[in-house]
């Protein structure tokens, strides 16, 4: 069976990362699907941001990394796939999760969402507060990999900080 992890990945995570290592060992193949989004500004462009994730995925033979626009599930169907795949942090990701799962099955009855509960140690974690620990010259090397921290102290001129202890 074909996953897609759809999402931003402004930037990716050690969150994220970890979501997709457990994907990886329960599907046949993981498609990291990074959304081209014209109504957003983000950080990374949408070419950077496949280069981060397939930098740090080169370790992981049956995933791959690509851009998409429109929907997901158009995107789903077009790469065969049978499951969306969706780290679930909080209680407060649920709702708006759920919300997508639920529109997502009423365009394609043959998509499962599966939510795989993000690891503890990470469930705190977003792309949002990297980037803002980061602009504000703050450690960021525990919070992602690190081509993409180095990214980060590139993008806001800092140099790398110093891992808390
Ligand atoms: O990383 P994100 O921003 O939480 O990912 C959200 C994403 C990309 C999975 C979601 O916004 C999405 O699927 N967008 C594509 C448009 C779409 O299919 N919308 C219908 C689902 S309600």
């Amino acid at each position: 069976m074909i996953a897609i992890y759809p999402g931003s990945f402004d930037p990716i995570t050690l969150g994220h990362l970890d979501i997709i290592q457990r994907g990886d060992r329960l599907f046949e193949k993981v498609i990291v699907a990074v959304l081209c989004n014209p109504s957003k500004s983000p950080l990374f462009s949408l070419e950077k941001r496949v280069e981060q994730i397939k930098d740090c995925t080169q370790h992981l033979p049956n995933v791959e990394v690509e851009s998409f626009t429109g929907l997901t599930i158009e995107y789903a169907r077009q790469r065969n796939a049978g499951v969306l795949l969706r780290g679930l942090r909080v209680l407060s990701d649920f709702e708006k999760e759920l919300q997508m799962a639920h529109t997502n099955k009423t365009l394609w009855a043959n998509i499962e969402t599966v939510f795989l509960a993000t690891s503890n140690e990470y469930s705190f974690l977003s792309s949002s507060v990297v980037k803002e620990v980061a602009k504000f010259g703050g450690s960021i090397d525990h919070l992602v990999p690190d081509n993409v921290a180095n990214d980060l102290y590139k993008c806001f001129r800092v140099p790398p900080q110093p891992k808390p202890q």
